[in-house]
């Protein structure tokens, strides 16, 4: 199994005007790149709008979007998606992220980074669990939630208090990091055909 780091996107799933996600992104996205066996490109779904509108025929606009988004996620070796819970799931904006890419998803592992208000986001990661099982990902055991999330950090963007998120996430990372090496070098030496 190779051991050279491990290319993970961090997908900020809310485009929310007045989002909190970017907080929470950043924070994680921060810890994930302190580890040597990790090297994280952030995709901020806000920053790349994809097109409600599915078409195997995209048009130009649609390509640019496409474009910015399709070869980071092509690249990773894992995912960690960053979900806020609305109305008991995740939002329409991750879903059309999900639904607008296949291969890139294919024989990886995805990890979740979830809040929200009393379930922590809990309900959202559940429900894309079952979505990625659909694109022949591996979602990993491990979560790091967050209810109450805004109550959750400082003015600085850090957890009030650490110890259990930071725990949780070492955990996710470690679980990614396990992984996507293991699927990297699989893929590598048995293409996956679905
Ligand atoms: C449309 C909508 C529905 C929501 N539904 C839930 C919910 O079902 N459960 C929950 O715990 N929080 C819910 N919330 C609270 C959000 O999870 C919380 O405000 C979170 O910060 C939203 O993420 P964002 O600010 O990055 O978009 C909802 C928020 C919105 C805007």
């Amino acid at each position: 199994m190779s051991d050279h780091p491990i290319q993970l996107a961090v997908i900020v799933g809310s485009t929310r005007t007045g989002r909190f996600g970017p907080t929470v992104a950043t924070w994680f996205a921060e810890h994930a790149d302190r580890r040597d066996d990790v090297t994280v490109d952030v995709v901020d779904l806000a920053e790349t709008p994809l097109p409600e509108q599915l078409s195997h025929h995209p048009g130009p606009e649609a390509a640019r979007a496409l474009a910015a988004v399709g070869p980071r996620l092509a690249a990773a070796d894992a995912f960690v998606v960053v979900t806020p819970e609305y109305n008991h799931s995740y939002p329409a904006s991750v879903k059309n992220a999900i639904d607008w890419h296949y291969t890139e998803w294919r024989a990886k592992p995805v990890g979740f980074v979830s809040y929200g208000g009393i379930s922590g986001g809990l309900r959202a990661v559940e429900h894309l669990r079952h979505v990625f099982a659909e694109l022949h990902a591996v979602t990993v055991r491990d979560t790091v939630s967050f209810h109450d999330a805004r109550r959750r950090f400082d003015s600085a963007g850090q957890p009030t208090d650490p110890e259990m998120p930071v725990s949780a996430a070492d955990q996710l990372l470690g679980q990614l990091v396990w992984w996507g090496r293991a699927l990297r070098s699989a893929r590598a030496e048995h293409p996956y055909t679905a």
